[in-house]
């Protein structure tokens, strides 16, 4: 009896371990290439080697194509993609949700254009290092972005983006690259949980906040005022990022003055 079950359960797992292997495993992953070959344009050929016509290929044949790193060189499980000032054109390659072990994504120095997918993290979930930099992205960058957890490396460096960089993304604990020169972007710098990023990675920007200048906006009318009373005058304005500015000056000196920030309900 005892030994049927085990009998049973080494079955039950060859069987798994067969069948996501050399069936979905790496199926997955030549899909992947092959969608992605189609969606990137390639004026230099420099995706010629990556041949998918081969019926009798030899499992990891994808491993020897340009640009493509597994896990195992034998075995058709791509870890790192690397195409690198290729002269690549059209859009980030959605084929990529099927490279399911991708860890590394490095499509800097091409072509590349358009927005981020809007739900980037569910294609490239576990992705440590993110290089885009030096293409045409634009667009908004995504809150999703702030869902790559194991991000370690995030260059979006000499883009297109513009608008605000999501909060979400000072949430990504293991950053410790974070770049975001060269970009249209505007709005406050959020704040990095883990990691204080230099202001060399915000250069060329409209951004605002530490580690730049700080966010004083033009003052909205409705909450300016000033208000002169016998001890003090106080100035207030609305700040562009939410806050209320209150500055109390007092008479009896010129340099006593009191500055303070309030956070506004909204
Ligand atoms: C097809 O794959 C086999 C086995 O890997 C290899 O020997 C052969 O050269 C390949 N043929 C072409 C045209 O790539
Ligand atoms: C993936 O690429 C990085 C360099 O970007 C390298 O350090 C790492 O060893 C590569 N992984 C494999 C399995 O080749
Ligand atoms: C992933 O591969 C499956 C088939 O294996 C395909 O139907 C699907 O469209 C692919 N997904 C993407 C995003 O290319
Ligand atoms: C970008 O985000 C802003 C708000 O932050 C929004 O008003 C705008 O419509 C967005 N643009 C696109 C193209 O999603
Ligand atoms: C990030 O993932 C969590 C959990 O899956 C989800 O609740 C949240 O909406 C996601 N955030 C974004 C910005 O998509
Ligand atoms: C708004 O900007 C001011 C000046 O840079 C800063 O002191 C304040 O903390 C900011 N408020 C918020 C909520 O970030």
């Amino acid at each position: 009896m005892r030994n049927r079950v085990v009998l049973f359960l080494l079955h039950t797992l060859s069987w798994l371990l067969l069948s996501s292997d050399t069936c979905h495993g790496g199926e997955s992953d030549i899909r992947c290439l092959e969608t992605l070959k189609h969606q990137l344009q390639d004026p230099n050929n420099y995706l010629d080697s990556w041949a998918f016509d081969n019926e009798t290929a030899a499992e990891g044949f994808i491993c020897k194509f340009n640009g493509i790193e597994c896990w195992h060189p034998e075995e058709n499980k791509v870890i790192n993609i690397s195409l690198i000032n290729m002269g690549l054109q059209g859009q980030f390659p959605s084929g990529l949700k099927n490279c399911t072990s991708l860890t590394e994504l490095d499509l800097s120095n091409n072509d590349l254009s358009g927005s981020l997918p809007v739900n980037i993290d569910e294609f490239i979930p576990l992705v440590v290092k993110l290089d885009l930099s030096s293409n045409k992205f634009s667009g908004n960058l995504t809150a999703t972005l702030g869902n790559i957890t194991y991000l370690n490396v995030l260059n979006l460096q000499h883009n297109q983006f513009n608008g605000q960089i999501p909060w979400q993304v000072g949430r990504l604990g293991r950053l410790t690259t974070f770049n975001v020169a060269d970009n249209p972007l505007s709005g406050q710098i959020p704040t990095f949980t883990n990691k204080r990023f230099g202001a060399e990675n915000f250069a060329n920007t409209g951004l605002c906040g530490k580690p730049l200048k700080d966010c004083v906006g033009p003052p909205k009318k409705s909450h300016t005022g000033v208000i002169i009373g016998r001890t003090r005058t106080v100035y207030k304005a609305d700040l562009s990022n939410g806050s209320l500015l209150v500055i109390k000056r007092f008479p009896e000196s010129h340099h006593s003055v009191d500055t303070s920030y309030l956070r506004l309900p909204h």
